[in-house]
């Protein structure tokens, strides 16, 4: 029979099968760092409570500090017999400090212990991803400053609709994201609260300081109510739904690049570095890497369906069913890290064919409104000019040409109100550069624009 940390009151022990089934240190010791920093708080405000002698924490806090120094070495052995990180370290030190080490877990519970963790870990990874999206929007600014004057199609429906600057394309996302790293920033809010001391749902008859522990956790609240402290993971949902809209965003870009680098596109290329060959075809290269963060895109989604189907039928306070928060959460934060970094060194490396684009906006109706614009702009009613567009371009298919090749004489005919001019008018690069309506794609609207972005990074 192993000995278990809580097994007073029981005379039989489980069979290892039904242990490992009932362990979380398989995963759960990704929270090794949070629940040391988590302990050496506690010790510390149960010393200066008088709970326990400044000697005894100091003891305590030494043993402390070289599990953390083990940790960091990676040199601690955790056992499914000791079941989850919080057992494992609590084993871990009586080894080192002898039984005094026993006097740790005074005045708390691994109810609130695992919420504490779990509360520093996501104070230090949204933090750390609103330091990565910033590095990625660093990256869309500056390739959006080159290509202010790079004009691709615009698309409605995947129709060619309006011309658009390559820049304003690029910054579309740049304010996705930068609205994904407000919706990080605030949820720092509900995060950076301390469970610490709430015990396992009630409180403690010791006479603890919770504001004490909670700032020297570099908490900026805790939580006022015990039972609400040990069983909210609002917190993790929250980020589990910031981090899908993220990975939403990513992977919408993502399907543009793969739909921009086909051979029917082909207005960008991913380097080489970010692709990879086919095994059969000797001329493939596939944009993988984009491809895998739309797929990713999928877990992180299953994440936070999880997390809401874990929590969603749970009495108050914790359930034992909360251990299954963890390894989606790790997922999530995992898959989201690796495709913030993958996809700015992608964006990094990327290709404009600036070219290919202009050819591309060369043999299409997307100038027609803007003909039609011109037509208003001579007394037409909107509508007739609509009609009156509508029938030239009919007329352009009819003969395989553009509204640009159309001789003047069929504008003529169509209406007395075209001028010579209207060659110039339909130019793409007018049609673009015009558009200077506050949010525009006009040149001087996205320079406005660009200097407004930059305040945001
Ligand atoms: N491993 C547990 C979890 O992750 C820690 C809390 C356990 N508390 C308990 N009363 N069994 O949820």
């Amino acid at each position: 029979m192993t000995t278990k940390l809580w097994g007073g009151r029981f005379t039989e022990s489980a069979e290892q099968w039904v242990d490992e089934f009932g362990a979380s240190i398989s995963f759960d010791k990704e929270l090794v760092e949070e629940d040391l920093a988590g302990s050496i708080a506690h010790v510390t405000m149960l010393a200066k409570c008088g709970i326990i002698t400044e000697e005894e924490a100091e003891t305590i806090r030494n043993g402390l500090q070289t599990l953390l120094k083990k940790a960091q070495n990676n040199e601690l052995e955790f056992k499914v017999d000791f079941e989850d990180i919080h057992l494992n370290l609590e084993k871990l030190l009586t080894d080192e400090v002898g039984p005094v080490g026993g006097k740790l877990h005074t005045g708390r519970s691994r109810n609130d212990q695992v919420a504490t963790d779990i509360h520093l870990y996501m104070k230090k990874q949204v933090s750390a991803f609103i330091e990565q999206i910033n590095q990625l929007q660093t990256v869309l600014l500056s390739l959006a400053e080159e290509h202010v004057e790079t004009i691709l199609p615009g698309y409605t429906h995947l129709q060619r609709a309006q011309p658009v600057s390559f820049a304003h394309h690029l910054m579309a996302y740049f304010w996705m994201f930068q609205r994904d790293k407000e919706r990080l920033s605030d949820s720092m809010k509900r995060i950076d609260v301390s469970p610490l001391g709430a015990g396992a749902l009630a409180g403690t008859t010791f006479p603890i300081d919770r504001e004490y522990s909670a700032q020297l956790l570099g908490f900026d609240d805790i939580y006022h109510n015990s039972l609400d402290a040990v069983s909210d993971r609002d917190f993790l949902i929250e980020f589990c739904s910031n981090a899908s809209l993220v990975m939403m965003h990513l992977s919408r870009f993502c399907e543009e690049l793969i739909l921009w680098s086909s051979q029917e596109f082909q207005f960008v290329e991913i380097s080489d570095s970010f692709a990879t060959g086919s095994s059969m075809m000797p001329q493939k290269k596939n944009p993988d890497m984009a491809e895998l963060i739309r797929g990713k895109t999928g877990r992180v989604y299953g994440s936070l369906v999880s997390l809401l189907t874990v929590l969603k039928g749970l009495p108050l306070a914790y359930n034992k069913d909360m251990q299954e928060d963890k390894e989606p959460l790790f997922d999530a934060v995992h898959t989201l890290k690796g495709s913030v970094a993958i996809f700015t060194g992608m964006l990094e490396g990327l290709t404009v064919k600036s070219e290919n684009m202009q050819k591309a906006i060369s043999s299409d109706f997307s100038n027609a409104t803007e003909l039609a614009d011109y037509l208003v702009n001579k007394n037409i009613p909107f509508r007739e000019a609509h009609e009156i567009v509508g029938k030239l371009v009919l007329t352009c298919i009819q003969k395989q040409m553009y509204l640009l090749d159309l001789p003047f004489e069929e504008y003529k005919s169509a209406s007395s109100c075209f001028e010579e001019d209207v060659y110039d008018v339909l130019q793409p690069k007018t049609v673009v550069s015009r558009r200077n309506s506050a949010g525009g794609t006009g040149f001087e609207a996205i320079r406005s624009q660009l200097e407004v972005a930059k305040t945001k990074i």
